[in-house]
C-alpha cells in the first residue's frame, strides 16, 4: 500500500507512522516517486550517520528561505556576499563560525537567568486559564509562552506577540511541497520576518542595550571590527523562528501524554524528573520537526541505493524516533526507557539544535507550573476531534482543549 507513496504530502501528514514503519523495514533509502532525486532516510542509525558527516552530506541545500526577498535560495551563498540564509543552511567552517556567534544567548548561565522570567510568563498565562476554567492549551498557553520567552531572550517587545505568532507559522524547507499560492504566502512571511528583525537589530546600533540581538552585534564587532547588520539578519531570524512552534508542540504533546496517562501526571506532581522524562518521550513520539534535508556532495551509495551528486536526502527524524532497532516498543509511551534522550527530535551532529536546552527548560517550567497550580486538569469533551497542524514539516496538535480547576477548588 505504501510502495508508491509520496511524502511529504497532506495525505500522509495526518498519520505518517505506518508509512515510516514500511520505510524502515522495506525501503530504508526510499526514492520519492515524482520528486526527482529525492530520497528518504528513515532508520535511526542511518540518519545519525548522514547528519554527522557534513563533508559528504551538505546542509547547504538551497532550500532555506532568503530573509531578504523571501524566496528560496536556489544555490548556496557566495562566500563574499552577505548571507541570505541562516547558519542552519551552511556547512563547517562557515557554520561553525556563525553558530558560535549565536550561541552566547544559550549558555547554561544565561538559561539559569532566564528561568524566573519563563515562570512569570507561564504564571501569567495560567492566571487567565484558571479564571476561565477551560482553555485550548495550544493557543492560550504553549504558543504565547514560547513566543514571549523568545521575546525575552532576544529583547523584542512583548507587545509584538501577534507578529511573532504570525511568523511562527512559517513552513521552513517544506515550502517547496506547497501549492504556488501557499509558496507566495510563505515568501511574504519570510521577507517580513527578515525586515522585522533587521529593524530591531538596527535599533540596537542607535540605542544600545543588553539582550540576545545586542549579543550578536557585539560578537560580530569583536570578530570583524565593525557591525554589519545585513550579515546578521538570517541568523537572528532563525533564533526568532526556530523555537516558536517547535517548543509549543513539544509542550502540548507532553501535556497530552500526561492527560491520557493520569498515573504519570500524578507522578509528575511529586517528582519533577518525571516531567523531564515525559518531555523526552513527547519529543521522540511526535518530533515537532519531522524531517530536515541534506544534499549529497559526492556520488555515493546507502543500503545498495546509488545516490547521485546533488541528490536531496530527507532525514526523517520522526521515523528514526520510532525505530524498533533503537527503541523497544517504539510506538508506546515509556518515560523509563533507557535510551530516553537518544531520540533525533533535536537533530544530530554539528547542526544539533542550538535551542534544545532552552526548549527543555521552558517545557519543564510550563508543565511544573500548570500542574502545580491546577488541582485538576482534564481533557474537555471538545477535544474528542484531535487534529494536527497542516504542515509539510512540522508535527503538533492544532488544539488541546482542557478543563481546569485551581488548587483551592478540588471539585471538578
Ligand atoms: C522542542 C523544540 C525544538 C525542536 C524540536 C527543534 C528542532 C531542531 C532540529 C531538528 C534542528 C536540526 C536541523 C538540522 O538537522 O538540519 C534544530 C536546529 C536549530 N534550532 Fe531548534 N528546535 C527546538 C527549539 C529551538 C529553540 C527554542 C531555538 C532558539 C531559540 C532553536 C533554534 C535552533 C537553531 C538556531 C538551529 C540551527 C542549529 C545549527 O544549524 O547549528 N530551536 N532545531
Amino acid at each position: 500500500v505504501f510502495r508508491c507513496a509520496v511524502y511529504p504530502s497532506a495525505e500522509l501528514q495526518t498519520y505518517p507512522y505506518g508509512f515510516f514503519e514500511y520505510l524502515r523495514e522495506s525501503a530504508p533509502v526510499y526514492k520519492v516517486p515524482g520528486r526527482g532525486e529525492t530520497y528518504i532516510v528513515s532508520r535511526h542509525e542511518d540518519i545519525r550517520n548522514v547528519a554527522r558527516h557534513p563533508e559528504f552530506f551538505s546542509s547547504a541545500t538551497g532550500l532555506f528561505a532568503d530573509f531578504k526577498t523571501g524566496a528560496i535560495a536556489q544555490a548556496p551563498d557566495q562566500p563574499s556576499s552577505p548571507p541570505t540564509t541562516s547558519f542552519l543552511g551552511t556547512d563547517p567552517p562557515e557554520h561553525t563560525r556563525r553558530r558560535k556567534r549565536a550561541i552566547r544567548s544559550f549558555t547554561p548561565g544565561r538559561l539559569r537567568g532566564l528561568a524566573p522570567g519563563v515562570q512569570r510568563v507561564a504564571d501569567c498565562l495560567i492566571d487567565g486559564i484558571i479564571a476561565r476554567g477551560r482553555c485550548d492549551l495550544v493557543e492560550e498557553f504553549a504558543m504565547p509562552l514560547a513566543a514571549l520567552v523568545i521575546c525575552n531572550v532576544l529583547g523584542l517587545p512583548p507587545a509584538d506577540l501577534d507578529h511573532l505568532l504570525y511568523f511562527s507559522q512559517s513552513e521552513g524547507s517544506g515550502r517547496v511541497y506547497l501549492s504556488l499560492v501557499e509558496q507566495r504566502r510563505e515568501e511574504k512571511r519570510s521577507a517580513e520576518m527578515g525586515a522585522y528583525i533587521e529593524g530591531h537589530l538596527r535599533d540596537r546600533l542607535t540605542r544600545p542595550r543588553e539582550d540576545g540581538l545586542a549579543d550578536l552585534i557585539e560578537r560580530q564587532i569583536e570578530e570583524e571590527g565593525h557591525a554589519d547588520i545585513e550579515d546578521l539578519v538570517p541568523d537572528a531570524t532563525i533564533l526568532l523562528s526556530g523555537g516558536l512552534t517547535t517548543t509549543a508542540y513539544m509542550v502540548t504533546s507532553a501535556l497530552r501524554l500526561l492527560l491520557e496517562n493520569r498515573e504519570e501526571m500524578i507522578a509528575c506532581r511529586s517528582d519533577p524528573a518525571v516531567i523531564d522524562r515525559t518531555l523526552e518521550e513527547a519529543l521522540r513520539l511526535e518530533a515537532p520537526v519531522q524531517w530536515t534535508t541534506r544534499r549529497v556532495v559526492k556520488r555515493s551509495e546507502l543500503h545498495g541505493v546509488p545516490l547521485p551528486e546533488g541528490a536531496l536526502l530527507l532525514l526523517a527524524y520522526g521515523a528514526g524516533n520510532r525505530d524498533a532497532g533503537k527503541f523497544e516498543c517504539p510506538n508506546g509511551f515509556d518515560s523509563r526507557r533507557p535510551s530516553l534522550k537518544e531520540h533525533l527530535a533535536f537533530g544530530y551532529g554539528p547542526h544539533y539544535c542550538l535551542g534544545a536546552p532552552l526548549a527543555r527548560l521552558e517545557g519543564r517550567i510550563a508543565i511544573e507550573r500548570l500542574l502545580g497550580r491546577a488541582a485538576d486538569i482534564r481533557l474537555a469533551p471538545a477535544d474528542s476531534k484531535r487534529q494536527y497542524v497542516r504542515s509539510m514539516t512540522m508535527r503538533g496538535l492544532e488544539h488541546l482543549y482542557v478543563e481546569v480547576a485551581p488548587v483551592e477548588c478540588k471539585t471538578l
